[in-house]
């Protein structure tokens, strides 16, 4: 129980990354509040929090409305009382409309930005001044793989996701003096409804996982490293991007090597 006590606000709860990070952080005692556009999915992740003896409540949250997000992290403090950590974790990935810059629609990379960036810095900004009255606490702001090794014909994705990394990293100078430290993650491919295009083909399921040491990720083992961040066990640490993709952005194997390793 590393967050008893806690008050944690995790976006995008309601599927996902969002949705396990959530459960773990109560798992470990904090009280939970998600935040999510999909009010059905985030219902989902507080009855599964409540069913387990877990406190959890739902705010209807669009992360690209600065209001709402303010709202959001109001709740958390009217609702247990304080703000100790946020999980700033809802994201968009547009495949389809997303692309190269040359063809993409700019309408397309206004709301992947407003909504995996500007909604991370919305969500940071009402938290902080909650975050310094409660006595300080730590935020996880969740980047990708991409912030460091872009697929390509993914631009608006990959730029929003370098944004969230360089926002953390700068962030966390100023954040010190809150007592609120400030990191990201960076994780390679999960299988969520996110990357749905990518498990649908097998070959191409098979082929993101050879880029990943001992195959594709779960959103549980992603939690994992969002509760130790959450927790004092990482107190050396702010203004840190991690990569947590078993080795995505780390090396890259040709199948020749491969077939000697
Ligand atoms: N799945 C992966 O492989 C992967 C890898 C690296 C990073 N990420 C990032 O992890 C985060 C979670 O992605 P996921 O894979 O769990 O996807 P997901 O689609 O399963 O979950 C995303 C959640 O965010 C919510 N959301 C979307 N837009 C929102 C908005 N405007 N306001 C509020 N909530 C909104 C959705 O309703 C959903 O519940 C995203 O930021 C994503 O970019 C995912």
């Amino acid at each position: 129980m590393r967050l008893q006590g806690k008050v944690a606000v995790v976006t995008g709860g309601g599927s996902g990354l969002g949705r396990a990070s959530a459960i773990a952080l109560a798992r470990e005692g904090a009280a939970v509040v998600v935040g999510d556009v999909d009010t059905a999915g985030g219902e989902q992740t507080v009855e599964a929090i409540v069913g387990g003896g877990g406190q959890a409540s739902l705010v209807d949250t669009e992360v690209a409305d600065a209001a709402r997000c303010e709202a959001l992290m109001q709740a958390a403090v009217d609702t247990y009382g304080g703000l100790h950590v946020l999980h700033a974790n809802a994201g968009v990935s547009l495949v389809g409309q997303d692309g190269p810059t040359a063809d993409m629609e700019p309408a397309v990379w206004d709301r992947v930005i407003s909504i995996n960036l500007s909604g991370v810095f919305y969500c940071c900004h009402y938290a902080l001044p909650r975050m310094a009255a409660s006595g300080g606490g730590s935020i996880v702001n969740t980047a990708s793989s991409m912030a460091h090794l872009p697929l390509g014909n993914m631009d608006a994705y990959a730029a929003s996701k370098g944004g969230v990394a360089n926002l953390t990293r700068s962030m966390a100078a100023s954040a010190a003096k809150h007592g609120v430290r400030v990191n990201a993650i960076s994780p390679g491919y999960v299988e969520t409804s996110m990357t749905s295009v990518i498990w649908e083909m097998p070959e191409v399921r098979d082929a993101f996982a050879l880029g990943h040491a001992d195959g594709l990720q779960t959103p549980e083992e992603i939690a994992d490293v969002v509760v130790f961040l959450a927790s004092n066990e990482s107190r050396s640490l702010t203004g840190a991007v991690l990569t947590c993709d078993r080795g995505w952005t780390a090396f890259k194997m040709p199948d020749i090597v491969r077939q000697f390793g």
